[in-house]
């Protein structure tokens, strides 16, 4: 087995590896002066299992064509197979044509992966499971969740309160809620297709006085977070965290939410980040584990 460091992830590749005790295989790769990417596999990879990992959080398409290339670099060079780690999974919002016209973008992206060399896919925290299934290739989501919550449960703050800002991610504040031991509850939001405008419903918890935590699997614009975290304040939270596997942390994000009187903002390194203080470096070499054959 070796673990190709895709330059999007060579940290977190590395920190595989080295759990697994396995090689790893270094990229180089450029910009062209054009905009053009180029890479090039620095070790040998024939009649391995190649793990390639490489997230694609923004800018997403030069970080898809490099995993792409990579690909068939990897394939090109003799690798048996070849399983992307694709810890943050872009596109896999545009799951379906939410307005007459759209493309459903992931799975352009899942058939582009296939034609590059791509036998099969792992990532964390995916937006909707079932995107995967209509992926060409075996493809499987894993979850950081238990990871995030352990993080507060190391910092004391057991029996806090999971939010989960909309029911899509009820799953999610669940799994959290088993590991800090507190109650959860979802917020019914609506985001305007326009504008990306968001609204939630007031709902009533039971959260006075308490610590609340507000999980995600994504935050981009900080606009979700922003609004969660003030139905928790108006409900009389004593404290509102942050958490999320993908910190995409567009713009001005993270100064919103703080603004909004959020305490702190804890993602993982799915995405590097200076919010990235969970590593999920053990979650995918496990997972990688068990996945290889043989
Ligand atoms: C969408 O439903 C996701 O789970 C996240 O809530 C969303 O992507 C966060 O985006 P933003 O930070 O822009 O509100």
């Amino acid at each position: 087995m070796k673990i190709v460091l895709g330059p999007a992830s060579q940290q977190l590749g590395e920190k595989i590896a080295q759990l697994l005790n396995a090689e790893t295989v270094p990229v180089a790769f450029k910009t062209f002066p054009d905009g053009e990417s180029y890479i090039r596999l620095e070790g040998k990879v024939q009649n391995e299992e190649a793990f390639i990992v490489q997230t694609t959080s923004p800018p997403q398409d030069p970080k898809l064509i490099q995993l792409a290339f990579i690909a068939d670099a990897a394939k090109r060079n003799g690798a048996k197979k070849v399983t992307a780690i694709v810890p943050y999974l872009a596109y896999a919002r545009q799951d379906k044509a939410f307005l007459p016209g759209e493309a459903i973008s992931i799975e352009t992206i899942a058939r582009m992966l296939k034609a590059a060399g791509i036998d099969s896919l792992i990532t964390v925290n995916v937006h909707q499971e079932k995107v995967l299934t209509k992926f060409p290739f075996p493809a499987k989501s894993v979850s950081a969740i238990s990871l995030l919550a352990e993080y507060f449960k190391s910092k004391g703050y057991v029996e806090a309160f999971a939010l989960a800002p909309d029911k899509g991610a009820m799953h999610i504040a669940e799994q959290a809620k088993k590991i800090l031991g507190g109650e959860c509850g979802y917020l019914e939001k609506q985001r305007d297709r326009y504008t990306g405008q968001i609204s939630v419903e007031k709902k009533t918890f039971d959260v006075k006085g308490k610590t609340a935590i507000v999980f995600d699997d994504i935050i981009s614009t900080g606009g979700t977070i922003v609004a969660a975290s003030r139905v928790l304040k108006e409900l009389g939270a004593e404290k509102v965290y942050a958490a999320c596997v993908h910190p995409l942390l567009i713009g001005d994000a993270e100064k919103r939410i703080l603004e909004a009187g959020v305490e702190e903002i804890v993602g993982t390194d799915s995405v590097p980040s200076h919010v990235s203080k969970v590593s999920i470096a053990p979650l995918l070499s496990k997972e990688i584990w068990e996945h290889k054959s043989g």
